[in-house]
């Protein structure tokens, strides 16, 4: 197999995709040299932190993999010129979010970070080098980036070092929270680019650990648009599941149950179907978005619509969830105590981008509600960024004070001691085991009566919960 022997990689952007896919790469390709750099020193002083629990990502398994690898094959550095000059394949892995301004904000992805990624390589790669997009990208973004580094390689002069450029298309399929398992056991890998030479060189890396026939090669913009499709349809299926749950609840049926009748069937499969407080995650809603933006610019407002929906759903659900929430709790939050257990947009990541804690939260604090909030990985100071309040006085990093803000305020809580005395509410965001096995029954006689609680996550019983004299609502149960 014609190919290109790689022995030198640096990845650009060490985030929740760069940092698990490299080390990865790393501990399976122990003769390739892997250089992650970063613009932000922090995050790099954390990936080499000498405590593996500093790393700046939670991930199951990842600090043992780091451990393995890290000053072996496997840097982390903000010495971004050097390793793009050392590289003969570097991995554009920069985070591409949603436009805020001028043409296109609100929808299409904002490719600033990527297009200075292609100039950095364009200014300072040696030889020949093999470019990959791991970012989520636009349809046709690998033409961008060609266009860039074209110039370079015409512009030239006769006596200087000549620099050629492959681009290949290399999605990203990890989830967070099982980043590690989905790295070593992909369901495939989908690289997609014109020379043949440059697609085997990447074939023959992923080869180490992943069987040739799960590795799928077509061209680029089909390898490009399958990503934000795949994101589509994922987040399809969960408003799908979440618009039924809307109606389970008022028809006496049961989310659960329609979910496993209709998972049984083998054209729907079983998984997705979990109906939940709305999909949070830095992707899904950015990457509809990026689809919708595609298809009104190609002409096509249907297809535009159809994608849409799936995001506006899912707006509408997180919505109900907290007023259905104000409802229950006679209409009024005001001095009232609401324990949030849970703010990640899911269990084993500290993530908390597009979280429907955040929109849920704010809801409730726009209602004056008193909210402790609670999770075993996000950080204080992460939670007071997501819910944009004006915590008074000079010692706003002071976790253990008020956070007042022009609704309700909110307290963080370490742990779980003692947060539910005199708590009219709890409400479950998260879906941590933690909350599966908390002892329910020390909870319920220290809250104010009513007390309610609202599972969003549907990972407790119901009639262990009913039966210790507590109020209960589960998202799509309309039975109970
Ligand atoms: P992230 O924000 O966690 O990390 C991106 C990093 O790139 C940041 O640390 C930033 O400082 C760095 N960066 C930006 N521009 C740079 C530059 N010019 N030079 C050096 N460093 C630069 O983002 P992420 O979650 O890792 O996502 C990256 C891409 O992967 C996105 O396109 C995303 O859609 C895609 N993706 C993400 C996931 C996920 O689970 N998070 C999964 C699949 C695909
Ligand atoms: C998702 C995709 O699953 C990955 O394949 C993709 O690589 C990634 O986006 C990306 O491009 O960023 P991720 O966002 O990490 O991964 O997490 P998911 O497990 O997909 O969950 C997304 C959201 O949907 C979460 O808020 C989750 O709680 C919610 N969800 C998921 C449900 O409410 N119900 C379900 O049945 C499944």
């Amino acid at each position: 197999m014609n190919r290109l022997n790689i022995k030198n990689i640096c990845c650009i952007g060490a985030g929740y995709v760069g940092g698990p896919t490299m080390s990865v790469i790393a501990d399976k390709c122990p003769n390739i040299i892997i250089n992650v750099v970063d613009l932000n020193e922090q995050r790099i002083k954390n990936w080499n932190d000498p405590d593996f629990d500093k790393l700046p990502i939670y991930e199951p398994g990842l600090g043992e993999i780091v451990k393995r690898c890290r000053n072996k094959n496997l840097f982390f550095s903000n010495l971004i010129r050097e390793k793009i000059q050392e590289a003969d394949m570097i991995f554009i892995s920069v985070n591409t979010p949603t436009k805020k301004r001028g043409l296109g904000a609100g929808k299409a992805s904002d490719l600033k970070w990527v297009e200075a990624c292609a100039r950095q390589v364009a200014q300072f790669s040696k030889g020949h080098t093999i470019v990959v997009e791991k970012s989520t990208l636009p349809v046709r973004t690998a033409e961008v980036i060609k266009s860039i580094l074209n110039e370079v390689e015409k512009s030239l002069k006769d006596n200087s070092e000549p620099k050629t450029f492959d681009v290949l298309s290399n999605p990203e399929f990890l989830s967070e929270g099982s980043a590690i398992n989905d790295l070593l056991n992909p369901d495939r890998v989908l690289i997609g680019g014109e020379n043949i030479h440059a697609i085997n060189s990447l074939v023959e890396i992923y080869k180490n650990w992943v069987s040739e026939e799960k590795i799928l090669t077509t061209n680029v913009w089909s390898s490009e648009l399958a990503k934000l499709t795949s994101n589509a349809f994922l987040a399809q299926r969960v408003s799908s599941i979440n618009s039924i749950s809307a109606l389970c609840e008022v028809t006496g049926a049961n989310v659960k149950e329609v979910a496993r009748a209709i998972g049984s069937d083998s054209r729907i499969g079983s998984k997705f179907l979990n109906s939940g407080p709305g999909f949070g995650g830095s992707c899904f809603k950015k990457d509809i978005l990026n689809l919708v933006y595609l298809s009104e610019f190609f002409g096509l407002p249907e297809v535009a619509a159809f994608w849409e929906s799936v995001v506006n759903l899912n707006s509408w659900h997180q919505n109900r969830i907290s007023r259905l929430i104000t409802k229950k709790l006679f209409g009024t939050l005001s001095n009232k105590k609401i324990v949030v257990l849970g703010f990640a947009f899911k269990a084993n990541t500290n993530d908390t981008r597009e979280s429907a804690a955040i929109q849920i939260c704010k809801n409730l604090l726009d209602e004056e509600a008193y909210l402790v909030i609670h999770d075993p990985k996000v950080k204080f100071e992460q939670i007071e960024i997501d819910l944009e309040k004006n915590v008074l006085g000079n010692d706003s990093i002071d976790k253990n004070k008020l956070n007042i803000s022009k609704g309700g305020n909110w307290h963080f809580a370490d742990n779980l001691n003692k947060i539910f005395e005199n708590a009219d509410a709890v409400i479950i965001l998260t879906e941590w085991d933690i909350y599966k096995k908390l002892n329910w029954q020390e909870v319920s006689k220290i809250m104010r009566r009513p007390s309610w609680i609202f599972d969003t996550r549907s990972i407790l019983n119901t009639n262990d919960i009913k039966e210790l004299g507590l109020n209960f609502w589960q998202i799509g149960d309309g039975i109970g």
